[in-house]
């Protein structure tokens, strides 16, 4: 058993099309100033035709591979976290490791939603250090664009998501080491699964998974609870945020960057607020991208992988929720 695994490199890539709140504006009952206040995003990137989720993924997974100074052959396990997979099966994973000029390389898509990085994450840690394999590639990838009401019905849940991809290498980190992934803790509650989530299409749903009485009611868009969403986010951030650092023998102060999930910039000032966390640490990319679900930690964390901000000894703290409920929070040093 490998005592420490590390993150070795970081890459992403979004989409080119940017898409403002003023884009918005001309297809729904929306408005810049809403949205700004209400959740901190200016725009966000959708793909063009053509674009694929796997096509995000393999740019980014291709910047990782770089930056850690790897092929994607060195890569023995994919691990992909998404809630937009690119087709029902396979898997999105499974179309990054062909685009990787991959083929007898294992690979898998996780579904944990707006956590998903955050558990492929732990699953790349637990994977590496158990010594089964040398480096997983741990991704999230999103294209929400092609799967929101983009009219005034849908305007609560379609201003808020972007598309883009983010991922990292974790490989053995060598004995004595300080760097590495220092904890991991996750969390879900079932029981709030419909707060936030995408009802049809549906293997549940009987003859077929989806019918025109759906499709005329737009539950195959997906339907939040919005201020329920909003409590579950400011209560839990903090209480896994301690958590992780509590099993990790740190206090707040001994973290130097905060990667929140970027679901909404009021809610991650309102929780750096809370803990006394100054707003110099805390990273954000939402005004840019929106909610990328998983892929918006991972992209956070190749931004300051590239801006030179991970140099060694930086600790950075992970930590977000989502739909499912999920919710979960990682620590890693460089
Ligand atoms: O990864 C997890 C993703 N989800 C989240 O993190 C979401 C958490 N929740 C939130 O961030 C907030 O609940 C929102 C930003 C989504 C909404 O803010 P809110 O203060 O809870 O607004 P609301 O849903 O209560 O709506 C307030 C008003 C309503 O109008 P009335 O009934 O007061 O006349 C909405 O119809 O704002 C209206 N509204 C909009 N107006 C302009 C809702 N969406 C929009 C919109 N543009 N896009």
């Amino acid at each position: 058993m490998t005592t420490r695994a590390r993150i070795a490199g970081a890459g992403f890539f979004v989409p080119e099309r940017v898409v403002s709140n003023h884009d918005l504006e001309q297809l729904m009952d929306t408005n810049d100033e809403w949205i700004r206040q209400r959740s901190g995003i200016e725009e966000r990137r959708y793909i063009t035709p053509g674009e694929t989720p796997a096509d995000l993924a393999q740019r980014a997974s291709q910047r990782a591979l770089a930056a850690a100074g790897l092929e994607p052959r060195d890569v023995d396990l994919i691990v992909l976290a998404t809630l937009s997979s690119q087709h029902e099966f396979p898997g999105t994973s499974f179309f990054l490791q062909r685009q990787l000029g991959l083929d007898d390389t294992p690979c898998m898509d996780l579904r944990a939603q707006c956590t998903g990085f955050l558990y492929a994450l732990t699953t790349a840690n637990a994977m590496v250090r158990s010594g089964q394999f040398q480096r997983v590639l741990a991704v999230g990838c999103e294209v929400h664009s092609t799967g929101i009401d983009l009219t005034t019905e849908g305007r609560d849940v379609a201003v808020l998501f972007g598309d883009g991809a983010g991922a990292v290498v974790v490989e053995a980190a060598d004995a004595g080491e300080a760097a590495g992934i220092l904890e991991c803790r996750l969390h879900a509650q079932g029981a709030n699964a419909e707060k936030l989530w995408l009802e049809f299409p549906s293997s549940g749903h009987t003859p077929v998974r989806i019918d025109h009485e759906a499709i005329d009611q737009k539950r195959h868009f997906p339907r939040m609870e919005g201020r329920q969403v909003f409590k579950h986010a400011v209560t839990r951030l903090p209480e896994v945020l301690l958590e992780a650092l509590s099993a990790a023998s740190l206090k707040l102060e001994d973290v130097d960057l905060f990667l929140f999930h970027q679901a909404n910039l009021r809610i991650n000032e309102y929780v750096a607020n809370q803990l006394g966390i100054p707003p110099e640490k805390c990273l954000s990319n939402i005004q840019r991208y929106g909610n990328c679900s998983a892929a918006s930690i991972p992209i956070l964390l190749a931004e300051a992988w590239e801006a030179g901000r991970l140099t060694p000894g930086t600790t950075v703290a992970m930590t977000a929720f989502g739909s499912g409920f999920s919710w979960g929070s990682a620590i890693a040093r460089f």
